[in-house]
């Protein structure tokens, strides 16, 4: 199976992503074997969502909270993301990471809380450019993805995103990325029972039309979760062709 998720981080107001869905949705049909996700801001959930589930599109938000509901002011809670229409969360995505202190603790609880309310958790690993460059890549996600020891079986994709590659226009080479999956499905092997779940690895960082064929040459990469180009329902078309 292969993945293409659109992650369109804090973009887009309500007539953009109506304008975006429609302009998208007029080219896409679903192709077999290739899943189709996007992840919209949470209050463009519920606007672009039936549009998009009616041609087989999933619905994704970008961040969850591990409680089901309470006292935690600013947050949306798994069951109300589930609630929205959503199929699956993006968790741990470097920039959440980063600006907001999320924890590998905190992504614990999230991976079993999303399974809890039928999302499939979207987990994003990736090493920054100083852990890169003092040897340490393998070791940051050898660490990032040892919470699935913790986590049981269960559903999940898994998307490598080197942190400097995000948004820079820079791309990790073939090899690098080649080092980095094979690593990776090593780990998920290590640390999880995978069962009956095939745990597809995505590559995300700078994903375009224009290297994504390339891309998906490479074994184990699965798909992309892509950022700025899947602001462009054009680009992003043709990504989710490419990947058919
Ligand atoms: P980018 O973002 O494609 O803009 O690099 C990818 C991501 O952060 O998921």
């Amino acid at each position: 199976m292969r993945c293409v998720v659109a992650n369109w981080k804090m973009n887009l107001l309500a007539a953009d992503a109506a304008a975006w869905t429609e302009a998208f949705l007029a080219r896409h049909s679903q192709a077999p074997g290739v899943a189709v996700g996007v992840a919209p801001p949470f209050p463009l959930l519920r606007p672009v969502g039936d549009a998009l589930r009616a041609k087989g599109v999933r619905l994704f938000a970008q961040n969850g909270h591990a409680e089901p509901k309470g006292a935690y002011t600013g947050e949306v809670s798994m069951a109300q993301i589930q609630d929205a229409g959503c199929a699956g969360v993006i968790l741990g995505h470097s920039e959440r990471r980063q600006f907001f202190g999320e924890t590998d603790v905190a992504l614990i609880k999230k991976v079993k809380a999303a399974r809890d309310w039928n999302l499939l958790p979207l987990l994003c690993v990736g090493e920054t450019l100083t852990e890169r460059q003092a040897g340490f890549t393998l070791e940051v996600l050898g660490q990032q993805l040892s919470i699935l020891a913790e986590t049981g079986p269960g559903p999940l994709w898994v998307a490598y995103e080197p942190v400097w590659a995000i948004g820079t226009g820079l791309r990790a080479e073939a090899e690098q990325v080649r080092e980095v999956h094979a690593f990776i499905r090593a780990k998920l092997d290590q640390f999880m029972d995978r069962g009956d779940y095939p745990v597809p690895i995505l590559y995300g960082g700078s994903v375009t039309p224009e290297n994504f064929p390339e891309l998906l040459g490479i074994p184990e990469v699965a798909g992309g979760l892509v950022g700025g180009a899947s602001l462009d329902p054009g680009k992003f078309g043709d990504l989710v062709k490419q990947a058919g």
